[in-house]
């Protein structure tokens, strides 16, 4: 049965979307069966591993899988070991029609009792295919990000040592608490990633040190540093991309740590 862990944080450009990417990659190099989920509109899981625009994912897409309750449809292989769900701009639509029924096409397909849980739900068709399954949320506490956390049993909390985003980690918390209540998963935060960190910039230390301070036991030992190959892993994926050894470097110490908590080592 698949793990589900989900990368958060309401707040932008924390590297949610580059550290999913990643560590799918890293997961199906090591063997393990994975299925990469992609719950944010702007759709950069989706072009990161498939390399193409996310328009082209027009009407096959997560929302429509979700829509139609028929996930395995929907799922584009990306290579042996590594599955696809993509998203595109219509998922922003998702909230509309988890409450009121009515789709971005016009049809009528009720959502269901839950809507908290239409993920979660949709996914179980497939979790006895995988070993994991990786989610991408949106900057936002919104409906994408909370049928993302329920639909998981792990929670990989996103800090780019900055201000803005030390003040976005308390509601975070508080949303993966609701998702342990309100979902059927026990959803739990696995860990807070320090990412981006600019080395040269004393705040960013000292967000660093502070966070360290303020969850002990929560903190990845790893921390991932501003580096132009991470950066430019958007613009060369991970097929044919001369710096994807920099590029992952520093991420297989965080992939190491991640496995030994989901294995309790
Ligand atoms: N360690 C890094 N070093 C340099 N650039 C990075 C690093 N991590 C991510 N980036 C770049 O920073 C930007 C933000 O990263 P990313 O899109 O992964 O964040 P995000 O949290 O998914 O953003 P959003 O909240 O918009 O979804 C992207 O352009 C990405 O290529
Ligand atoms: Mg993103």
């Amino acid at each position: 049965m698949a793990i589900t862990i989900t990368m958060g944080i309401q707040k932008g450009g924390c590297g949610k979307s580059t550290t999913t990417g990643i560590l799918s990659h890293l997961m199906q190099e090591d063997g393990y069966r994975v299925l990469a989920v992609d719950m944010d509109s702007q759709g950069n899981l989706t072009e990161l591993l498939s390399g193409q625009p996310a328009n082209e994912f027009m009407g096959k897409s997560v929302l429509e899988a979700m829509q139609q309750r028929d996930i395995k449809s929907y799922i584009v292989p990306v290579n042996d070991h590594l599955d696809l769900l993509p998203a595109n701009n219509f998922l922003a639509t998702m909230p509309r029609w988890i409450y009121t029924g009515r789709t971005y096409q016009g049809e009528t397909i009720p959502a269901g009792e839950k809507p908290i849980l239409v993920l979660d739900q949709a996914l179980e068709q497939v979790r006895d295919q995988y070993d994991f399954i990786v989610i991408d949320t949106p900057p936002s506490l919104s409906e994408q990000t909370t049928n993302a956390l329920c639909a998981s049993e792990y929670v990989v909390v996103m800090f780019e040592c900055s201000n803005w985003s030390y003040s976005a980690i308390p509601n975070f918390m508080d949303s993966v608490t609701s998702a342990n209540e309100l979902g059927n998963r026990g959803t739990q935060v696995l860990g807070i990633l320090r990412t981006m960190n600019d080395v040269r910039r004393s705040d960013a230390k000292a967000f660093n040190e502070l966070i360290a301070e303020d969850y002990p036991d929560e903190v990845f030992e790893t921390i991932i540093t501003r580096k132009a190959p991470i950066g430019r892993l958007s613009l060369y994926g991970f097929n044919e991309n001369t710096e994807l050894k920099q590029a992952l470097e520093q991420y297989r110490n965080f992939y190491k740590e991640l496995i030994q908590r989901v294995k309790g080592e």
